[in-house]
């Protein structure tokens, strides 16, 4: 029999089924809630609530445990490169040689974006952040693909605006980050792979092609495997939300990169490197900011430390940590923020109020170093956590649309608010 749970409501008793994932995750299906007892459940946050049920990614945030597909994410960043793992997400299994070679093929083919497109940058401020841009250009690509955006897509279909997505939003990144510097857009070259290709198109000029350096690519490559996905975080629900009301994929990743874009979410790799100048340019004092960041009268946050699943230190800050000391030392790079954050970590790691909280560095606190090592400005750094998420983003995407019991998301509320209140017409109003 399965398990169930009782709920005890003015002395009568409910009861509701305990659905048991894979890794003996316990939840209580309370689906039927409101139809037989009446009342709703409040979650802030939504920190207890299962939104769905999915075999993308599994999380073990207090033992530092991630997995995509099943495979622990220590390997995916040895072993995998960005497109690979790409299709692991989207696809539920590793590709063959052929499968990969196709994929790999199709992101070259659809790589430029259209010429009309082009145009829309010069619509632009030149100071405009690349993220609302990659937003808007990204919703957008559905008035290109008329035939891609209707409610109902057949699974050949998704497919196609998969490949479309992945393809166009480097390009498109890399044409942000031209515009913002006022010089011209790079084209995509077909000869290059996904992460060079992105390299070439954002450092490469008209007349001088950029010299791939492998450590370089490497390291970017390590960066985007580790951001390609998360399971239910904030931008994915994002996601799956939009997605719920049969909105189509391009508006749904437009809308989660726009979540994606906040400080406390992707924008907190921007935060971080900004938080370390600050720090720098003003003489060091990491105990000063410590101090900020503990007092309860203050908002201020170190930003790069905690995580609302992780309660153990973040298995990609760790991979993270290590790839950006190596680039550095392979680049000939010395970098005082790199040293000032390992400075920051330890200092925060030891700290009682951090410990308390078990707030660890999670991925955004060193990506930053390496973006920078690599010459990638801080305004684009939520663009490349975009660019990497998009695979976890379409795969949720994709198992929502083909699941047999997704339904519109649309929580309920407790109104607190004016009781029963009769208009008043304008000229007898204070
Ligand atoms: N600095 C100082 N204190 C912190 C920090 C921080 N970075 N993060 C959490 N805390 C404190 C909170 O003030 C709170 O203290 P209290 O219990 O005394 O009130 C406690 O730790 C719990 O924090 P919550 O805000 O309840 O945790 P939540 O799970 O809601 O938030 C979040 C998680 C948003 C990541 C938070 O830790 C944070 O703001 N971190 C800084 C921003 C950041 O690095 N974001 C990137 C996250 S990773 C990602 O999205 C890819």
């Amino acid at each position: 029999m399965s398990e169930l749970v009782k709920l005890i409501i003015d002395e009568k008793t409910f009861e509701f089924p305990v659905i048991t994932g894979v890794e003996n995750e316990k939840a209580i299906d309370i689906s039927t809630l409101r139809k037989t007892t009446g009342y709703i459940t409040i979650d802030n946050g939504f920190a207890n609530t299962g939104s769905c049920k999915s075999a993308i990614t599994f999380l073990d945030g207090e033992k530092g445990i991630l997995r995509y597909r099943g495979i622990p994410i220590e390997q995916i960043a040895e072993y995998s490169t960005f497109v690979e793992t790409s299709y692991l997400l989207i696809y539920g299994q590793l590709p063959s040689e052929k499968q990969l070679a196709d994929f790999s093929k199709a992101f070259t083919l659809h790589a430029p974006i259209h010429n009309d497109m082009k145009k829309f940058f010069e619509g632009y401020p030149q100071s405009g952040h690349p993220m609302g841009i990659l937003s808007a250009m990204v919703c957008s690509l559905g008035a290109y693909y008329p035939e891609l955006i209707k409610p109902e897509p057949s699974t050949e279909e998704i497919d196609m605006i998969a490949v479309e997505l992945m393809a166009k939003v480097r390009t498109i990144c890399a044409h942000a980050y031209k515009k913002s510097i006022g010089k011209p857009f790079i084209e995509p070259r077909e000869d290059l792979q996904y992460v060079p290709n992105f390299l070439h198109m954002m450092f490469s000029e008209p007349n001088k092609d950029y010299i791939m350096i492998p450590e370089v690519v490497n390291a970017l490559r390590t960066v985007l495997v580790l951001h390609a996905d998360h399971e239910q975080n904030c931008s994915t629900s994002t996601v799956r939300m939009v997605g719920s009301s049969w909105a189509n994929l391009f508006a749904s990743i437009s809308a989660g990169i726009c979540a994606l874009w906040g400080p406390l979410h992707g924008g907190a790799n921007q935060e971080v490197i900004e938080m370390l100048e600050e720090i720098h340019n003003e003489g060091g004092d990491i105990q000063k900011f410590i101090n900020r960041a503990k007092d309860s009268n203050d908002t201020y946050r170190l930003m790069g430390f905690g995580h609302r699943v992780y309660k153990n230190y973040d298995p990609r800050a760790k991979i993270i940590k290590q790839r950006a000391h190596d680039l550095l030392k392979k680049l000939g790079i010395k970098d005082p923020l790199l040293d000032l954050a390992v400075t920051l970590e330890e200092a925060v790691l030891k700290d009682a109020y951090f410990q308390e909280r078990k707030l660890y560095p999670n991925v955004d606190f060193y990506s930053g170093i390496i973006y920078k090592a690599i010459g990638i400005p801080t305004t684009m750094f939520p663009v490349m956590f975009a660019i990497g998420r998009m695979p976890g983003w379409i795969a949720n995407w994709k198992e929502m649309k083909e699941s047999t019991d997704s339904r519109i998301g649309r929580p309920r509320q407790v109104y607190v608010g004016k009781k029963m209140n009769d208009y008043i017409p304008i000229e007898k109003r204070k």
